[in-house]
């Protein structure tokens, strides 16, 4: 049971000779040519956890995931997924190409104990991507043809838990037992603490090349007294500077009106008066030089790509992290791929491993940037999510936590 939400886990059902269906999230970054998986850090995370346990406790597991989007690129089938499952599991691993039709639905009947099979693609059938209560997904052949198989329904999937499609909220009226795996667990304990109950001084650092959700986290996490304190970077950074009435340099002007960001400054504005000193703009910056860092203070930003914070920023940044009680960070403070740019967020996550602040990290190129610099390993908790990573942050629940609350049973 996760205490204060009341969901109920892998620890309050019977698994053993049980056939459980457990939603995953494999979603992983594929190449568009080769339509090979780039990274496996999410089949890792659930195989490691919920699936290991329910082949060591004997069940006949199903495991349903999505792959893409119809129509993009990395829209791909599971199969490669359940040939890296299969090395990662100390268990026979069957990959059917087909959902719930006759062809899966024998060898789901014909799983034995401590055997696991992956469905192919749920997005490969339209139904599933529709935004719907869980009782009309309840209708819908999927849930309608596996229903009667599953025992239990494990929905696992917490980077997906922003989406109430039909195999994340389906299952939950019409099996006898539905509940979080321990993916979803950890990450529902660990987030409750960090919206709900944070440990003070709380800090938040937002960063990287997203800014459309900058004004929505701001006002949220403030408005509902969570943080005490945003510290920015990356393109946010540049944005509350401009808001700010800086002069950021056209180039970087130019980047934040392609992506349509300069809308949301009006919001900002208000939010930089009504929120003095809690949030932190960076008080210098890195830009590009012939091929070189220059550090410059944010009243004399030259016409040059910014690509970091600064080095007394970064320092100042370091300084209020080490004496915070809780972290959260989303997005690197600048373009940490290239190793001159790559010390503001070094500095930030040296800060957090040395804190003794819980901290937490999350996004796919947050995550992707505390690998590079070493620092995945120093992090309290790294997060599967991305974009429920942000709704969380935001609204403190997701679609999938409602029903888990309604219907885990
Ligand atoms: C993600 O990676 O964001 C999740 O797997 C959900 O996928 P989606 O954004 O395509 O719905
Ligand atoms: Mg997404």
């Amino acid at each position: 049971m996760i205490e204060g939400l009341n969901i109920k886990t892998l620890d309050d059902v019977n698994v053993s000779n049980k056939t459980v269906g457990v939603r995953v999230d494999f979603n992983s970054p594929i190449d568009p040519a080769t339509k090979k998986i780039l990274d496996d850090t999410r089949i890792r995370a659930h195989a490691e956890t919920t699936l290991k346990e329910l082949v060591e406790k004997k069940a006949k597991v199903v495991v349903i995931s999505h792959q893409g989007r119809k129509g993009d690129p990395d829209f791909a089938s599971l199969s490669e997924h359940a040939s890296i499952l299969a090395k990662l599991l100390p268990a026979k691993v069957k990959f059917v190409d087909s959902i719930f039709d006759e062809k899966a639905i024998n060898e789901i009947k014909g799983l034995k104990p401590g055997e696991v099979l992956v469905l192919e693609n749920v997005r490969m059938w339209d139904g599933e991507t529709k935004s719907a209560s869980p009782e009309d997904h309840a209708k819908t052949p999927l849930v309608q043809s596996l229903a009667p198989l599953f025992d239990v329904y494990v929905v696992d999937a917490f980077s997906a838990a922003h989406r109430p499609h039909a195999s994340l909220v389906g299952f939950a009226p019409v099996v006898k037992h539905f509940v979080a795996g321990r993916v979803m667990e950890r990450e529902l304990r660990a987030l409750y603490k960090v919206r709900n109950n944070p440990e003070r001084p709380c800090i938040y650092v937002i960063g990287g090349a997203k800014a459309e959700d900058t004004a929505e986290i701001i006002s949220n996490v403030l408005g509902n007294n969570i943080a005490d304190k945003i510290l920015t970077g990356g393109l946010a950074a540049n944005l509350l500077l401009h808001a700010a009435g800086k002069n950021i340099g056209e180039v970087n002007v130019k980047i934040l009106e392609e992506k349509g960001f300069l809308e949301l400054e009006p919001e900002l504005q208000k939010l930089l008066k009504q929120y003095p000193g809690r949030i932190v703009l960076p008080v210098d910056l890195a830009v590009e030089s012939d091929g070189k860092r220059v550090d410059v203070p944010v009243d004399n930003v030259p016409n040059l790509p910014i690509k970091d914070i600064g080095v007394k920023t970064a320092q100042e940044y370091s300084r209020i992290i080490k004496e915070s009680r809780t972290v959260v960070m989303n997005g690197p403070m600048g373009i940490f791929e290239d190793e001159k740019f790559s010390l503001g967020t070094k500095l930030v996550f040296e800060a957090m491993a040395t804190s003794k602040a819980f901290t937490l990290i999350g996004g796919g190129h947050t995550l992707a940037s505390a690998s590079k610099l070493g620092y995945s390993d120093k992090i309290s908790h790294v997060s599967t999510g991305g974009g429920a990573l942000i709704e969380y942050l935001i609204k403190g629940t997701l679609p999938v936590i409602e029903v888990l609350k309604q219907y885990s049973k």
